[in-house]
Formats: structure tokens, sequence, C-alpha cells
């Protein structure tokens, strides 16, 4: 479902009988850096102009009252009673629950959010509704709460209530995103650049699977946990090892055999590759570099598919496909993946040819009808 600002402020009147505070809070794409944001690599979202809107008010009591204008369900607890539910309302109740924690002055409020984001499809739609209603906060109760803490407070909301241990990238990409540019973050640091992303040749297009997606499943948690293991070993084999930024893959190698566990060794390798890719792409997005760039960013795929184990047959084949064609310079999954987008840079004129033949492929083998969505790089959260 699309929702307009227009007909989310509506939505408010009608409910509320208010006049709110307005506020986008985007979705990311990311071009490279995948599931390293907690390896302690350096990662390359955006955030993007597809988003959440929130209408957002004080109500002068203790109850937090919310609607969800794509599920069309709304939410009455007192703010004395934040405990967890389910879906996403535990994006919200844990956002809540980590300014409270905190002793920020919350009071009682009403809220209607919706946008164009959807839901599973690797655009970080959790982390757009966690920041939009942790800045939103911030603003009409003025808790003075910096912009990099509100990606903090939202990652550890994450962690809490609906339990991804996500890392930082799609918290930190909501909120600090720059119209037109890209953030090189080093997630050890959250020391960024921003890097202006020239579209003139490639325009970026995603590709969306259509397979669900949903990172609260388990397996995202299963790679962390995995990468930890790995970690563990390294350091134990290269005292010298702080993070996976002092290994390179050639040293993961060497010590295969020490490693009980296949997956484990796998994770190690793919960690120590993609930290050395990203460092490469930062340096070519800088050259303005697309072609080089999209071929790292097909290696990035091979990565996830065959040693990360994050893609699946539907994600494959749709990278396969672009492989095809020399007008996209690359394609991979994005995001967390099991599921959701490729992202694809593709010459500006050629977009409309080569995703229609893609999607046409794509239903005669699964059956399944992908939606193609053109992107362009946006501010982060913000007052509208
Ligand atoms: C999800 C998480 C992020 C990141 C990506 C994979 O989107 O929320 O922190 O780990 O997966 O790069």
């Amino acid at each position: 479902m699309i929702l307009s600002v227009q007909e989310i402020a509506a939505l408010f009147k009608e409910k509320f009988y208010n006049d709110p505070r307005l506020f986008f809070s985007p979705g990311r794409i990311n071009f490279i850096g995948e599931h390293i944001d907690y390896n302690d690599g350096f990662v390359m979202p955006a955030a993007i102009d597809k988003g959440i809107f929130f209408a957002v008010a004080p109500n002068n009591t203790n109850t937090v009252n919310i609607y969800s204008a794509e599920m069309h369900e709304e939410l009455h607890i007192a703010l004395h009673d934040i405990h967890k539910i389910d879906g996403w309302k535990n994006y919200i109740l844990g956002v809540i629950d980590q300014l409270l924690k905190r002793n920020y002055p919350v009071k009682g409020f009403d809220a209607v959010f919706g946008g164009f984001l959807p839901v599973g499809a690797g655009l970080s739609s959790s982390a757009a509704v966690e920041c939009g209603l942790a800045f939103a906060l911030n603003d009409i109760f003025d808790l003075n709460i910096s912009k990099v803490d509100i990606t903090l407070i939202c990652q550890k909301a994450e962690h809490t209530y609906p339990g991804v241990q996500c890392g930082i990238m799609d918290q930190f990409a909501s909120v600090m995103g720059k119209k037109d540019h890209v953030l090189l973050l080093d997630c050890n640091t959250l020391h960024y650049d921003l890097l202006p992303f020239n579209t003139d040749e490639y325009a970026i297009v995603l590709i969306n699977s259509k397979v669900h997606h949903s990172l609260a499943g388990g397996e995202y948690n299963v790679r962390r946990q995995q990468s930890e293991k790995g970690m563990q070993l390294l350091k134990e084999k290269y005292p010298f090892a702080k993070t996976f930024r002092d290994i390179t893959p050639q040293q993961v190698k060497d010590i295969k055999a020490t490693f009980d566990d296949a997956d484990v060794y796998k994770r190690c390798l793919y960690v120590t590759e993609e930290i050395e890719r990203t460092q490469k792409g930062a340096l070519l997005l800088k050259a303005r570099n697309i072609k080089d760039f999209g071929e790292l960013m097909f290696k990035t795929h091979e990565g996830l598919s065959k040693l990360y184990n994050v893609s699946c047959e539907e994600l494959d084949f749709l990278v396969d496909r672009a492989k095809e064609h020399p007008e996209i310079a690359g394609s991979r999954l994005m995001g967390g993946g099991f599921g959701g987008c490729t992202i694809n840079l593709i010459k500006h004129d050629k977009v409309e040819e080569i995703t229609c033949a893609i999607v046409k492929q794509y239903k005669e083998k699964f059956g399944i009808e992908a939606e193609v969505y053109s992107m362009r790089l946006s501010d982060g959260t913000h007052i509208l």
C-alpha cells in the first residue's frame, strides 16, 4: 500500500481531532558491505526516497495511541505498562521502552504512520519505523537526543523487542543519510564520510523477489553467533588480531584445518573478503568507476550466496539474469538476505527493457510477479 503524507495527516485528524507534526523516515539501500556492520567492517548504505511518514502529537495523558495505516491496526498502551507484544508493535514499543529506560521525559502521545516501504523487502522498514518514532518523540518532547544517539537507541530497541541482533547500518543510514550521497560508515568508530553518488550514467534499481524475509526468524542471529565464534578462533591463532579487520582472507584459508565447523570457516572467509571489497569499493566510488564497483557487487553476491549462505534460489536467479546484460554494472542481494530485493546498477536508457525481460523470466521460472523500484538517494529522517 502506498500512502502519501497528506493521507497520513488526514488519518491523524480523523482519529485524534488534532494537528500533528509530520516527519519522514526513509528506508535504506546498501551498495556494498553486507553482514559486516556487526563484524567490524565498513558499509556503504544510503537513505532512499521511499519511507515512512509519521504524524505525531502529545496528548497530555499517560497513554500512547498509535495507528498503523498499512496494517489497519491500533495500539493503545499506558506508559507505565510498556511490554513486548508482537509484529510492528514491537518496533514501536522497543523505542518507547529504551527512551523510558534512559529516563527521557516521554509523555503520552498520539501517532499515525505509514508510507511506502514494502515490509520484508530488505529496505529496512523496521529501522525506518524505529528511527521515525524516536526522531518524532525527540522533537515533540524536546528530549535533546543527538542524531547518532537516536540510531543507537533504535538499534538497542531492535535487539530487545523484536529480538534481531542487528548491526548499526540500517538505523544509521535512515537517520544520517544525505540526498544524492552514500555513507561510508566505519562500524567500529561510527566515523563516516559522505560520498557523492553520481547517477548520471547508471540508475539504482531494485528488483523485489517478493520472497518474504523475516530476520526475526533466527537465521540472522545464527550468522552473528557463527561470526563471533569464528573471531574467537582467529584471535587464538592470530593473537595480534582485535577484529576481522586485522585478518586477511589468506590468513583464514591458512588455518582452515583448525575450524571444526565448516560453516564457521565459510563465514570468516566471507567477512574478511567483504571487508576488503568494501574498502576497494570506496576507492572506486570516489574515482567514479562504477563499472569496476559493479564487479565487486557481483562478487559480494557470490560470497553471500556460497559462503554466508543468506541467499535463496530466487535471488540467485535474479543476479544470474542480471549478469547476462553488459548494461548492468553490478547486481546483488541486498540487506539481511533470505529474500527481499536485489540492488542493480543499470544504464539509464536500458532500465525499462532489461527489467521487463528479467521480470518476465522470473515469472516464467517461479510464477512470481517481481516488482521493480527506481531509487533516489534522500536525506535522513527529518521533520516536514
Ligand atoms: C539487516 C541488519 C543490518 C545488517 C544487514 C546485513 O538489515 O539490520 O544491521 O546487518 O541486515 O548487512
